[in-house]
């Protein structure tokens, strides 16, 4: 599903190149769950930047489900991301303007597939925010954006999800049902998942987990 072979990334800071990622190679088969270990500031969400083809390598190859991204043009890069990939960024991303519903309807309207109100709300209903369904981001707690973000990565059906510190921002009984939802989301629909996080609780339920140390691999357990 996920082959990425010797990915390199680096930004240009103070005029100075600042190498973020260096020679991240890993396989992630399809229909597995992988989490994303590692100290702040160790190259995290960089690396999803890269599996999401929101940011491109200097070096390497980042190849999901047979399509190399790194060959992609800046359109259809982003007409992969918008079909295949759902994403649930560290700080959401959401739109400020539309309410709840409209933005997890949002990936089939792009698509589309509707107007999704149907689809958004049944959704919504599982992540516990039917109530809220007409509330704009800023009307929302922190948990509930983060619901609302991780409801509208999964409303397309995707085949990858990448996830930021999904929980981060949910109590710890909140977490566990969003957790289990996650993990039946993904079982029904054979996605595979990819989650940065610290939480031990959701650790626990990926069968592998990667560590990133100074913007290198640092280990794999099995
Ligand atoms: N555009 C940029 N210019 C300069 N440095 C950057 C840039 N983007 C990220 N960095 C640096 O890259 C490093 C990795 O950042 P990243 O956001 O990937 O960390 P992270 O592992 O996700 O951390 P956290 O757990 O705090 O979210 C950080 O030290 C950050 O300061
Ligand atoms: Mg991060």
């Amino acid at each position: 599903m996920i082959h990425l072979d010797k990915v390199s990334y680096s930004v240009a800071h103070l005029g100075q190149p600042l190498t973020l990622l260096q020679e991240i190679s890993f396989h992630i088969p399809p229909g597995e769950a992988v989490s994303l270990l590692g100290p702040s500031g160790s190259g995290k969400s960089t690396l999803l930047a890269l599996l999401a083809g929101v940011e491109r390598p200097d070096r390497g190859s980042i190849r999901i489900d047979g399509v190399e991204l790194t060959a992609l043009g800046d359109d259809d890069l982003a007409r992969f991301r918008r079909q295949r990939v759902g994403v649930v960024f560290q700080d959401f991303h959401l739109l400020p303007t539309l309410s709840a519903w409209e933005n997890v309807a949002l990936p089939l309207q792009l698509a589309g597939k509707g107007e999704g109100y149907n689809e958004a709300m049944q959704l919504l209903e599982q992540v516990g925010l039917r109530q809220r369904s007409q509330h704009r981001p800023a009307e929302l707690s922190g948990g509930e954006q983060q619901r609302v973000a991780i409801a509208r990565a999964f409303i397309h059906r995707p085949q990858l999800i990448l996830a930021d510190e999904p929980t981060g921002n949910l109590d710890q009984h909140t977490s566990k049902q969003i957790i289990d939802l996650l993990f039946s989301w993904a079982a029904e629909w054979g996605i595979t998942l990819f989650l940065v996080t610290h939480d031990p609780q959701l650790a626990s339920r990926a069968v592998r987990s990667l560590a990133l140390m100074d913007g290198r691999l640092a280990s794999t357990s099995v």
